[in-house]
């Protein structure tokens, strides 16, 4: 079978060599598209695929359509937002991601984060400390949990708030739950974004509740940008001039914002949450032996598309 990872945003080669040993073990073909700046590019390395591997890569209807002997698609990660579920669907292609593997990565960015922006961005000036403040966790998956623990060694105190995952689970972590997104945004310092983006999410992080915030606010976004209403980030901006955001998926209106807001506003040029050597080979092997075992067995765990 041909295999291809087509990633715009390439896999370190450490990833990439572990990812060929298990491919080419198991008697299979890997091909390569990085760094790809057109669709047409993806639609045509598409085109004699039987798996294809991507990371934040928009797998598309045209895409599906292009790719004529696909039967499998994994997105290397956790997010499937980039993915046209109902799109492989129809074409009978499985579609798989990669859960918890580069979770630790994106976790340690939110505490780097944190402290940038306490610091001044690591220039002069009075900062703050964590010690002691209160973290709300929105959403408590992966990067949440390893979030939390992370920051209980900051001393810091933690919050969360998931409508999926019974209070006694948060709790039995030592974390305070609460019932609402209302209550985590209206109690804590600093609110961590972990929801995916899908329709019920898109724009639910507004202005009525991040000024909910107490005093100094911080909200952190390691998640998906289109969780945020970024206009009514600019009014919140506007309205409060206390409140700070520090994102690793810049709002589309990031250079406003930047203009107008500066020290108050932090996002990464690139989205570099998982972007560590551990996290790429963690999930590209992951991506890697769930294709072979799906070729090989007809193994599905980790689809998401039944
Ligand atoms: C994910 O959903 O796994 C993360 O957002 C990482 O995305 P990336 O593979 O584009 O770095």
């Amino acid at each position: 079978m041909k295999i291809l990872i087509a990633t715009e945003k390439p896999f370190a080669k450490a990833a990439i060599d572990g990812i060929r040993k298990i491919v080419e073990n198991s008697g299979h073909e890997l091909h390569l598209l990085e760094k790809y700046s057109e669709t047409t590019q993806l639609l045509s390395a598409v085109a004699d695929a039987d798996a294809l591997i991507v990371r934040s890569d928009k797998v598309t209807k045209q895409v599906i359509e292009a790719a004529g002997k696909l039967k499998i698609v994994v997105r290397a990660g956790a997010g499937f937002d980039n993915l046209d579920l109902d799109a492989c669907t129809s074409k009978n292609v499985v579609a798989m991601n990669t859960p918890g593997q580069n979770s630790n990565a994106v976790a340690e960015l939110v505490l780097g984060l944190m402290i940038f922006i306490n610091r001044n961005k690591f220039s002069a000036g009075t900062g703050a400390e964590l010690k002691g403040k209160k973290l709300g966790i929105h959403a408590y998956g992966n990067v949440g949990r390893l979030v939390a623990r992370i920051a209980k060694g900051f001393d810091m105190q933690i919050w969360a708030f998931d409508p999926f995952i019974k209070k006694e689970i948060i709790q039995a972590d030592g974390i305070t739950a609460v019932d609402n997104a209302e209550d985590l945004y209206a109690n804590c310092n600093y609110v961590s974004l972990h929801i995916p983006a899908n329709d019920k999410t898109k724009k639910s992080i507004n202005c009525k509740l991040l000024n909910l915030m107490p005093e100094g606010g911080c909200l952190i976004n390691t998640a998906r940008r289109e969780v945020i209403d970024e206009d009514d980030l600019m009014k919140l901006f506007d309205k409060r001039a206390d409140i700070k955001y520090v994102t690793d998926v810049a709002p589309l209106n990031i250079a406003e914002l930047q203009q107008k807001f500066g020290n108050r506003i932090f996002a990464t040029p690139k989205k570099i949450g998982a972007e560590t050597a551990e996290a790429n080979i963690n999930a590209g092997l992951a991506a890697a032996k769930q294709i072979v075992n799906f070729f090989n067995n007809g193994d599905v765990t980790f689809q998401l598309n039944r």
